[in-house]
């Protein structure tokens, strides 16, 4: 079934049928003020923290699965009848309510008609500010006079933080009233412990309107609603006219009613305002509004930054919906994951108050083709949480003071965090996203930057820091001379014991070690450089013998010696990261690559991706196999875990495989399934986290909405993978692997300030290969383009 489709043009998702199957959201807003809406205009916002600022209520998980939210009702004051600008919360039947939501770059509008009544109903946060804007315009399609009025409705929280507004109801209750002045709700919080002192738990938000007058008001939510009652049929509604009522103890609203009249073809505007200020401050933002053309202006610098961004790289190829994700809403949601981490969604509620330090490490790598000064800045962020023994502090708290945090070795981080010791992974996750952001932004220098560790102010370089996480490896060897497994690596679920071996690090090892190496070469650091190559030949040597199995990498060896992933085995045999990074990392050969390849085509893959192991634990498990807990086929059991999907693109198309890394894209591509909503449910243009496999009764359904590192993994094998796109210190390589039906296609990239107007051209239908690159007319002798030959902007055409 089919509820909308891509605006290419707008660069916008348009939902053209409001009874999505699960509220499909987007993101507006920016790490000062976030803000996340459904396409029925559910969803909350939060100051800087979605665990500790929250301004708008939301109950995760509730029967109406995306409320409350920003709701505008409207009501005839002739017929008596209401409804809502979106179609929820009213929900009016469909045949006669009609309602586009258009999800934007950091915007969402809704177009819809009911009864002769147009709305039009933009929500944003403007660029650099930090309240959330909601613009509504009204317009009269009928031949008569309508009387109407119209309701913005916003329900507060009582505390900032999340948990404390939802649970501690005895306590958070009373310390919250609410006022009306001039045109707003004001809600205080906490204003009696000090009235003075702002920087105290005192805390004030407003709900204001602007472009028309308040008629009524209502600060009470209980009284708004009324007993027995639903947001689909509130009394003040219902009566048509808000109670002036205020909100002292319980539960707190804004509630803002408006009378208007309409003339045939009459248009009326107002904005409704929300943010957490207090009065003086609130007012100099509604007078900002007074000319309310400014909403105009501000949505369009909204768009300019966003698309400034995106139209860093734009691709055209034969296929529609690689377009779509890689022009706008894949990449739209790397800066999301990039900006959020894991902290708030409709499943995420926040709680976890840092970062992840894979998860962050892996989402820079997602916006460093577009934006690499935002890169840069969050990379200098992460290296500041690595600790001075090589590792990463699991979690890197919102508050992170560099130089001066506890690790996992102080039980003080452990009890904080909940995070009991160190993951074999983390680190090394550095050594891809400092090279690619070295290679895109061509700051070779960065590797001397001094940046100091998580628990030292002792500074030292970028390079140095790479070291230390290679020697946190190196320390922590099993007895096969495997990289630990430590707490877990990527697999949360996968204990190996603390000595158990994994094979998913060795590999990560492997190609940290490559990596690094570079730049020893450059630094001219020649007993390094020896030690990188006989780390590099004991480390092959170890997963040769140890884990390759005829066809098959084997996932890791527990500390009792048994193997996990073995073909022997009659539960989960066979998985999927070891074979994808045994590509990825350089190490296996040839022949390896091959087999392991074939293997997960033949054992893993299904219609809707490749599962990340297979058969599913059930009755064959072990006391680390966490994953067990899970219905088999589902996340990390069995499932197909959407990060993993990029891996094995970019591993397929690292072999030349064009043609298989492609219809790897496609099955794990949300767009793919545009037609079929009803069997994934998730929005058509977001990864999740993972999609049911072929074994549940569910296959296809996909879960854990847009926070996911499937977006920054998908996009670099998209990127580096399928559009071949190799930025290097000195220049820029482009050697795509795509299939061979396609007869070519076409790129505009930003390189470092250069625009590359690049057309690649597969007249021979070939998956990948460069024979010939024209710069500027000029025929190249080498592929590789010197970024000294480049002019402003080039015209380049590849003959594959
Ligand atoms: C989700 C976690 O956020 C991520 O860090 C982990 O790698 C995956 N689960 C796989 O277990």
């Amino acid at each position: 079934m089919n509820y909308g489709y891509f605006d290419e043009e707008n660069k916008e998702y348009v939902i053209t049928r409001p009874d999505t199957p699960a509220p499909w959201a987007n993101y507006l807003g920016s790490p000062e003020y976030g803000a996340i809406i459904s396409n029925n205009a559910g969803g909350y916002s939060f100051v800087k923290s979605g665990a500790n600022g929250r301004i708008i209520r939301y109950r995760f998980n509730a029967i109406a699965s995306d409320q409350p939210g920003r709701y505008i009702y409207l009501r005839d004051r002739d017929s008596k009848e209401y409804w809502s600008a979106t179609w929820q919360p009213v929900g009016k039947n469909l045949d006669k309510y009609k309602s586009e939501c258009h999800h934007g770059t950091a915007y969402t509008r809704f177009e819809s008609t009911y009864d002769n009544i147009k709305m039009d109903t933009l929500y944003y946060v403007p660029l650099n500010k930090t309240y959330e804007v909601w613009k509504f315009k009204v317009t009269n399609e009928d031949k008569k006079v309508r009387n109407i009025s119209a309701f913005g409705y916003v329900e507060f929280t009582t505390d900032s933080n999340y948990e404390q507004d939802s649970v501690n109801l005895q306590y958070t209750q009373f310390i919250t009233r609410t006022e009306y002045i001039e045109n707003k709700i004001v809600q205080h919080i906490n204003e009696n412990v000090d009235k003075n002192d702002k920087g105290s738990n005192g805390l004030e938000r407003f709900f204001g309107l602007v472009g028309q007058e308040v008629t009524a008001y209502n600060g009470d939510r209980d009284s708004f609603v009324g007993s027995y009652r639903s947001y689909s049929n509130p009394i003040d509604i219902e009566n048509g006219h808000c109670s002036n009522s205020l909100n002292y103890n319980e539960n707190p609203c804004g509630a803002l009613q408006t009378d208007i009249t309409l003339q045939p073809g009459e248009t009326k505007e107002m904005v409704f305002l929300l943010g957490a200020y207090d009065n003086e401050k609130a007012n100099n933002i509604m007078k900002a509004y007074k000319d309310l053309s400014v909403t105009e202006k501000e949505i369009k610098e909204l768009k300019n930054f966003w698309h400034g961004k995106l139209n860093n790289l734009q691709i055209n190829t034969p296929d529609k919906n690689f377009n779509n994700m890689v022009n706008t809403w894949n990449s739209y949601q790397c800066f999301i994951t990039f900006i959020w981490s894991r902290a708030a969604s409709f499943i995420y509620c926040g709680l976890r108050n840092g970062y992840g330090y894979r998860d962050t490490v892996q989402d820079i790598q997602g916006i460093i083709h577009l934006a690499p000064e935002m890169a840069l800045e969050k990379i200098r962020f992460m290296l500041s949480a690595q600790v001075d023994n090589g590792g990463g502090l699991p979690l890197v708290k919102f508050t992170h003071n560099a130089g001066h945090e506890n690790t996992p070795d102080d039980a003080q981080y452990v009890s904080e965090t909940g995070h009991p010791s160190y993951r074999a992974d983390d680190a090394l996750w550095l050594f891809p996203t400092v090279e690619k952001y070295i290679n895109e932004s061509g700051n070779i220098d960065f590797i001397n930057e001094q940046i100091v560790f998580a628990n030292t102010e002792e500074k030292v370089s970028v390079y140095e820091h790479l070291k230390r996480a290679i020697k946190f490896s190196m320390e922590r060897l099993g007895a096969h001379n495997l990289p630990a497994g430590l707490h877990a690596d990527w697999n949360d679920c996968l204990r190996l014991g603390k000595l158990g071996e994994s094979t998913f690090v060795a590999f990560q090892l492997y190609y940290a070690l490559r990596i690094l190496k570079k730049y020893s070469v450059r630094l001219k650091d020649e007993e390094y450089i020896g030690y990188i190559d006989e780390k590099l030949k004991e480390l092959k040597e170890s997963i040769n013998t140890n884990c390759w199995e005829e066809d098959q990498f084997v996932r890791g060896i527990r500390d009792n010696g048994e193997i996990v992933g073995s073909k022997t085995q009659p539960e989960a045999a066979t998985w999927l990261n070891p074979q994808s990074w045994a590509v990825i990392s350089g190490f296996a050969d040839e022949r390896q690559t091959k087999l392991c390849l074939d293997t997960v085509y033949k054992i893993l893959n299904t219609a809707h991706g490749t599962m990340i192991c297979y058969p599913p634990y059930k009755d064959h498990t072990f006391d680390g196999a966490l994953m067990t807990l899970f219905n088999p086929y589902t996340k990390e059991n069995g499932g197909i875990f959407s990060q993993t999907q990029g891996w094995i693109i970019l591993a397929e198309a690292l072999a030349g495989n064009g043609d298989r890394a492609f219809k790897y894209f496609q099955e794990c591509n949300p767009a793919e399934m545009n037609d079929k909503a009803e069997i994934r449910k998730m929005e058509p243009y977001v990864h999740g986290q993972f999609v049911e496999s072929k074994g549940s009764p569910f296959e296809g359904r996909a879960h854990v909405h847009w926070l996911t590192g499937t977006a920054s993994t998908v996009m670099v094998s998209c990127v580096d993978g399928i559009l071949g796109i190799k930025p290097s210190v000195d220049g820029i390589e482009i050697e795509p692997c795509i299939p061979k039906s396609w007869d070519g296609f076409t790129m505009q990239k930003n390189f470092r300030g250069k625009q590359l107007n690049i057309t690649v051209k597969n007249n021979s239908h070939i998956e990948k290969g460069v024979k010939k690159v024209l710069l500027n007319g000029q025929d190249l002798v080498d592929k590789h383009i010197g970024f000294e030959q480049l002019k402003e902007e080039n015209e380049i055409i590849l003959y594959m």
